[in-house]
């Protein structure tokens, strides 16, 4: 079985990205054959600064090198370091209908956050799910773990194999999502979907002293602690609690029901529960950046074993078209 995903090397990795697409991920190393990328050509739809996206993209390895991937167990690379990615990108947006990317919801959404002025809207954006359907199908990935925000981007990914398959003969595997209902969505501080885009993330390995204060910034309603909270398990604050540690997190939930204990109290609590769930991955991570030359060695390697899969699928894609 073949296991697949990517992370887009766009800001820095958050709890939705961690309990959404890593931790299940991180799980499935065991599983079957693991190949998990930085997304790093994806990210250029929406970053333009070279320096952050190379900045980023060392984040994304260190932090989910330092979270428990193992490059024993999965193939770990860049994106663009297997440019069979593009090419097959090409081929697959031949039998792509305009019609399935234009209802992209992630697409319409960014649109319409950047709004019309011209250039905004640049064409990477329209087809990232093309990019993203060469990804998958260069692999012949099995299972896709993501978060659901990436359900309909899969959707597309099967669409398009199953018509290139029809057009040209049998050719790409079609892949599974993989989503955990529980984790689907992980909202963010102000109850939207956490992501990067919205700035309302916690970051994994943010910084103690801002994250603090981040979490203790996180607006409530206006009852007061003694105030008994029914409506405690719609808590923002208790809803993160339960991913990070469930039964404390259920015990959090009854403090605030019964009364006499406020969001104050709740904030701090989840605050320290934070800090040590990611404390020893803290530390794995502080030793990852003080050895770059491990984690560079650890991509290329990678990117070797990734491509000798590639090339051959891409291959046998050009064959079956007749491009070769
Ligand atoms: P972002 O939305 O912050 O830019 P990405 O698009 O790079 O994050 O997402 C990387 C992975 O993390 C994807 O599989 C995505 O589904 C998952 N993910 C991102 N945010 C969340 C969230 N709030 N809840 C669950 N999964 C998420
Ligand atoms: N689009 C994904 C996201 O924003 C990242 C991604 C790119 C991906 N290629 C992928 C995820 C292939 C799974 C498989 O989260």
């Amino acid at each position: 079985m073949r296991i697949l995903t990517g992370i887009q090397s766009s800001g820095a990795l958050h709890l939705g990205n961690y309990f959404g697409a890593m931790l299940p991920a991180i799980q499935l190393q065991n599983e079957g054959e693991a190949f998990y990328f930085i997304a790093n050509y994806h990210s250029m739809t929406s970053l333009t600064d070279a320096r952050l996206r190379r900045q980023y993209t060392l984040d994304v390895a260190l932090d989910f090198l330092a979270c428990g991937l193992d490059p024993q167990r999965c193939i770990f690379w860049k994106q663009s370091d297997t440019p069979e990615h593009t090419e097959l990108a090409w081929l697959l947006s031949t039998v792509t209908p305009m019609g399935l990317l234009e209802r992209c919801h992630s697409f319409k959404d960014k649109a319409a956050r950047l709004g019309d002025e011209i250039g905004s809207v640049n064409h990477g954006l329209f087809a990232y799910p093309v990019l993203m359907a060469a990804d998958i199908l260069l692999y012949d990935s099995n299972i896709v773990p993501v978060g659901k925000d990436q359900k309909q981007h899969l959707e597309v990914t099967r669409d398009i194999a199953i018509k290139f398959n029809h057009l040209y003969g049998d050719t790409f595997v079609v892949p599974e999502p993989r989503i955990r209902e529980e984790v689907a969505v992980v909202p963010g501080l102000d109850g939207q979907k956490m992501s990067k885009s919205y700035g309302n993330t916690i970051e994994i390995f943010g910084e103690e002293k801002a994250t603090r204060k981040k979490v203790m910034g996180i607006v409530m309603d206006s009852r007061t602690p003694e105030e008994p909270k029914p409506d405690a398990e719609k808590n923002l604050v208790v809803q993160l609690f339960k991913l990070l540690d469930s039964s404390e997190g259920a015990r959090q939930e009854e403090l605030l029901r019964a009364g006499g204990y406020g969001y104050g109290n709740l904030k701090k609590a989840f605050f320290e529960c934070y800090w040590n769930y990611f404390a020893s991955a803290r530390e794995r991570r502080a030793e990852l950046a003080a050895n770059l030359d491990y984690v560079n060695r650890v991509l290329d390697d990678g990117a070797g074993k990734a491509r000798a899969v590639a090339e051959k699928t891409l291959k046998r894609a050009k064959l079956a078209c007749g491009l070769d």
